[in-house]
């Protein structure tokens, strides 16, 4: 038998990742004071995506899941809000062909503002100060006054996530899903792709397929599919999510309405730690990352800790090995479970394993090496007769170099130019798209 659990029960299990914030008074207020803010979202919500998300794990639907890797508050403008949701619904609409099912759009928007860190600490010419944990926490100049966690930022993150998320409903209810008009597609870089050809063809057959579709139905394929957009973010910060967490009348169980689809970080996932203890609790459906340091013989207990039911739709394990180490890495996850006959679904992070430094020292992403992580997920899950459901990246519809690679073959010296990123490198929108379009490729044609 489980221990009760309650939204505060996590206190009591070992936590990681948290910030010291000096002003505890000051820390208490600012959570009251979040605690009695509306929701973010409704159960209503919660619920239809867990039985999407069912769908995905059947191989019925597709989640494509995708956005910064961290929000800033800065960027909670109208422009980079719009691109974002723009790419999602391109690459939306390329994956619903190329896979021949629904996609499910999920952003890492609308409170994606604390980031797990590998040092407390940071040292810069002899100066210690607190490490940057995202905007929720502190801020990133390095002074004492910005590293010092500040509560009012929960209060301000809170209000940047009401923002973005009024934004994107507006957008979407306002038929802003205008992908049908083909020189909205921007694709100036079919030119230099050297799968120009190929990714042509398929254009052309979304554009004549959505041609197709709106003549039979007499309507916008905005109105047909009623385009929908769930949010996630990785909840880490467990005061704050505690903070949104909420009874519904007339449900049972508590729900986290500060957004859809909270998930667990690949760093926190401890069977015996806080998170999984928050995690195991609310009703949403939820992700848990999966890297290479994950014990096959851990995810059983993790299994039945997270869904202890089995409810299908609840539980995601998006898995973020890197191309190098899937291939051994991924089975034995399949395998575990399998022999624990349990049902989850399968989403593959191809960023998160794929991070390297360059030589002079920035962090960034080789395109070839996420198309094939990706490309051996598919693989790897077709040849164990198990589903892959969806995929999850770091993307902007905007116009950075922070990723090497692409169709327009951006290297090392490109990444001065436009690198704007404060944590992990992105795909930008041609990379994104183009990355979408690999995978209707992979998953429509035959491969050579
Ligand atoms: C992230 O998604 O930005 C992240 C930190 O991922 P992971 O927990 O997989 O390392
Ligand atoms: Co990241």
């Amino acid at each position: 038998m489980s221990e009760p659990w309650s939204p505060t029960s996590w206190r009591s299990k070992p936590i990681v990742q948290q910030a010291a914030y000096p002003d505890r008074a000051a820390l208490k207020k600012s959570l009251k004071r979040l605690s009695q803010l509306p929701p973010l979202v409704t159960s209503w919500e919660v619920e239809t995506l867990r039985g999407q998300l069912a769908e995905a794990g059947r191989g019925e639907r597709f989640l494509l899941q995708g956005g910064d890797c961290a929000e800033s508050f800065n960027d909670c403008r109208s422009e980079p809000i719009a691109s974002k949701l723009k790419i999602l619904l391109k690459m939306g609409i390329v994956l619903t062909y190329g896979m021949k099912r629904k996609v499910i759009r999920v952003g890492r928007f609308a409170g994606q503002y604390a980031k797990p860190r590998s040092a407390e600490f940071e040292t810069r010419d002899g100066v210690t100060l607190p490490s940057y944990r995202g905007d929720l926490v502190n801020r990133i100049a390095f002074t004492p006054e910005d590293r010092t966690p500040d509560p009012t930022l929960l209060l301000r993150g809170h209000e940047r996530a009401a923002m973005t998320l009024n934004f994107i409903r507006s957008l979407v209810q306002g038929g802003f899903a205008d992908f049908h008009h083909p020189e909205l597609w921007d694709l100036d870089f079919l030119d230099c792709a050297a799968r120009s050809q190929d990714y042509r063809r398929i254009m052309d057959a979304v554009g004549d397929a959505i041609r197709f579709l709106e003549t039979v139905a007499g309507q916008s394929l905005a109105e047909l599919s009623r385009v929908e957009f769930f949010t996630s973010h990785e909840a880490l910060h467990l005061d704050y999510e505690r903070a949104q967490t909420r009874h519904v009348p007339r449900r049972t169980g508590w729900y986290n309405l500060g957004t859809h689809f909270p998930w667990i970080g690949d760093r926190t996932r401890d069977p015996g730690g806080a998170h999984v203890e928050y995690f195991r609790g609310i009703a949403n459906p939820i992700g848990m990352k999966v890297g290479p340091g994950m014990d096959p013989g851990e995810l059983p207990e993790l299994l039945d800790l997270l869904n202890p039911n089995d409810q299908p739709g609840r539980l995601t394990l998006i898995h973020r090995f890197g191309a190098e180490r899937i291939g051994e890495c991924l089975p034995p996850l399949i395998e575990a479970v399998k022999c624990h006959r349990r049902t989850v679904v399968w989403c593959c992070d191809p960023m998160h394993g794929n991070t390297i430094t360059t030589d002079g020292g920035i962090k960034t992403r080789v395109f070839d090496d996420i198309i094939s992580e990706l490309s051996q997920a598919f693989d790897v899950h077709r040849r164990m007769d198990s589903i892959l459901g969806g995929v999850h990246f770091e993307l902007t519809g905007e116009n950075v170099t922070e990723c090497i690679g692409g169709a327009r073959g951006l290297d090392e010296e490109d990444l001065k130019r436009a690198y704007h990123s404060d944590v992990d490198p992105r795909l930008n929108y041609e990379q994104a798209l183009e990355m979408a379009l690999q995978i209707a490729r992979h998953a429509s044609g035959p491969r050579e």
